[in-house]
């Protein structure tokens, strides 16, 4: 069941967004080679707990960080690590933040001093393919319509398009239906209307989009080495439009 939110929750979550977006800002700022996922984790934690909010992600079925820090080939999921970051190096960088019972959830790339076009041209089509699915999600279109988008845009790249996690609806949970893919055929599944709340948070791979886990139980990597990339933003449908919760 698709939980519709009242125009008050939508504002209680677009706060928990702020703070979010706020935090990837600062984030942005801070990563350069030498620092460590880590070290962002902690900066993270702090930086949400300074709002008066929470590290939603830590604890969610013994996930053990604030963040989820996914270096190169990892796809999502990534522990934050003492190692530092390298020149070239891209991490997505996926956190909850929790204010007062209502989440906001986001995701962000970024490439590590100077990267490789292959690296920089990964990073800029997973950003335009999130914003294409965003353009399909408005009220009285369909989920299928933001997955095909995606998925089109991402292929016609020459990208593959990761089936293993997906989208979801968010509130005072932070996984509830609808579920959203970032493929599939348009005109399929659940119609958006009024109060959905939802992620679109497309993992785009240079190679396969096959995927495996690591022996810690949670990194998810790409089977094949090759690069990985997501960006993931919290979406609200309203009747003045489709608004993105989690930007400044
Ligand atoms: N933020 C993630 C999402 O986009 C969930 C992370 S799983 C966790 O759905 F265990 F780290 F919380
Ligand atoms: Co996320």
């Amino acid at each position: 069941m698709i939980i519709i939110k009242t125009m008050e929750e939508i504002e209680k979550m677009r706060a928990a967004g702020k703070i979010l977006a706020e935090c990837h800002q600062q984030i942005e700022k801070m990563l350069r080679p030498g620092i460590s996922t880590w070290e962002i984790d902690q900066f993270a934690e702090n930086f949400i707990r300074s709002k008066g909010a929470t590290p939603e992600q830590k604890g969610y079925h013994g996930y053990p960080y604030a963040t989820c820090a996914s270096v190169n080939d990892v796809i999502c999921h990534g522990f934050p690590k003492h190692e530092p970051l390298q020149e070239g190096d891209i991490v997505t960088i996926d956190m909850v933040v929790n204010l007062n019972g209502w989440l906001a959830d986001s995701a962000w790339s970024y490439g590590i001093g100077t990267i490789s076009d292959t690296a920089a041209k990964l990073l800029q089509t997973t950003k335009e393919s999130l914003f294409k699915g965003i353009e399909q999600a408005v009220a009285g279109n369909r989920i299928g319509d933001v997955a095909h988008a995606i998925q089109v845009y991402a292929e016609s790249n020459g990208y593959s398009v990761v089936r293993d996690f997906i989208g979801h609806g968010i509130g005072s949970e932070m996984h509830e239906a609808p579920q959203v893919p970032h493929y599939g055929p348009a005109g399929k599944g659940p119609r958006l209307k009024e109060g959905m709340v939802f992620t679109i948070e497309p993992m785009l791979n240079t190679g396969s989009f096959r995927t495996r886990i690591d022996a810690d139980g949670w990194t998810a990597r790409t089977i094949d080495g090759s690069l990985s990339a997501q960006y993931e933003h919290t979406l609200a449908i309203t009747p003045q439009g489709t608004v993105i919760l989690t930007e400044l």
